[in-house]
């Protein structure tokens, strides 16, 4: 199993992905996956022995944090929980806490609201690995378990579609690239004001392969009928807590309930990055029926990072 490194150094994105790389690390996830109860006999659990993963989280995480250093142990490294207080921009600038970390650490697995500090992040240190664990405009990570679990659903992708019901955030950006990357036709709904960016739609037409479609709607049902997953996210992302209850009565209109995947073809899945917000977003119905798929996309977190993090890592030594 190659596990060549993919041309970009960093996981800012999906897009910092070409179509191969994210084929190769769902098939290296897996692997991992079925290798998992193997312990230490794992093949991979020695890929990462030696190297050192940094951890900077700005915003509240159970299932990044925890995926994350459970990989980086799995592999046989070692992780380094930074404070964020004294590593994004308030002590010393960006750059200068970049370039001390590239001297100690291979990678850094970060959680912040502005991609552009991932940017200057990544670009401060050429040595080292930046992995997005999250930021106000993409969760790239997050993306490859969604995919993940499409392909263990389904086995062939290509031609499904998958609507995405509510706010155009990051996790709705990240579904976006990664669907269409794989030859999945992906409709998006959201409220009018809150549609996935501009910049989101442009990348999408560049990211498409197989044929593969964005489509925008305005009305939950239309984009939801006859699809083969339902997909949601919270109302109110981390950062937005001032605004709850006016998006509270915004997104009304896009709750996924039993009404809407009636409409959807019988049997499609539901699926939600989590946390969720019974009542709000989804149903406690929806949320807890026999399509729901959400635990296997929590679960699958930890295995497609371990394959992103054996991708970005091979073959570098400090
Ligand atoms: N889905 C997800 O990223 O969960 P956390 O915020 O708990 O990391
Ligand atoms: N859109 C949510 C995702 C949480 C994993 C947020 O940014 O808070």
């Amino acid at each position: 199993m190659s596990t060549a490194a993919p041309a970009r150094k960093d996981f800012l994105s999906v897009l910092d992905f070409e179509t191969a790389d994210l084929e190769r690390c769902l098939e290296i996830a897996a692997h991992v996956k079925a290798d998992r109860s193997l312990g230490r006999q794992a093949p991979t659990a020695g890929s990462l022995e030696g190297r050192h993963v940094a951890m900077l989280f700005e915003k509240a995480s159970l299932r990044t944090r925890s995926t994350f250093e459970i990989a980086v142990v799995e592999l046989g490294g070692n992780v380094v929980s930074l404070q964020p207080d004294a590593a994004l921009g308030k002590r010393e600038p960006v750059s200068d806490v970049a370039r001390n970390l590239e001297r100690w650490v291979d990678c850094i697995v970060i959680r912040t609201f502005s991609q552009k500090v991932l940017e200057e992040f990544a670009a401060a240190a050429p040595r080292l690995r930046v992995i997005n664990a999250l930021t106000d405009d993409q969760h790239p990570c997050q993306a490859l378990a969604d995919v993940l679990t499409l392909r263990e659903q389904w086995g062939q992708v290509k031609g499904r579609t998958v609507a995405y019901v509510g706010d155009g955030n990051n996790v709705a950006v990240s579904l976006v690239h990664a669907t269409l990357m794989l030859g999945i036709n992906i409709h998006v709904v959201s409220p009018d004001g809150y549609a996935l960016p501009d910049w989101a739609v442009q990348q999408a037409a560049l990211a498409a392969r197989h044929g593969a479609r964005l489509r925008l709607f305005t009305d939950a049902a239309d984009a939801v009928a006859g699809v083969d997953a339902v997909y949601t996210d919270t109302w109110t992302s981390m950062g937005q807590e001032a605004e709850a209850e006016q998006r509270r009565q915004i997104f009304a209109p896009f709750q996924v309930n039993d009404a809407l995947m009636a409409v959807a073809k019988p049997g499609a899945l539901f699926m939600h990055c989590l946390p969720a917000h019974r009542g709000e977003e989804v149903t406690a119905e929806v949320f807890e029926s026999a399509t729901s798929v959400v635990f296997d996309q929590a679960e699958n977190r930890l295995h497609v990072q371990k394959a992103l993090l054996s991708m970005l890592l091979s073959g570098q030594h400090h």
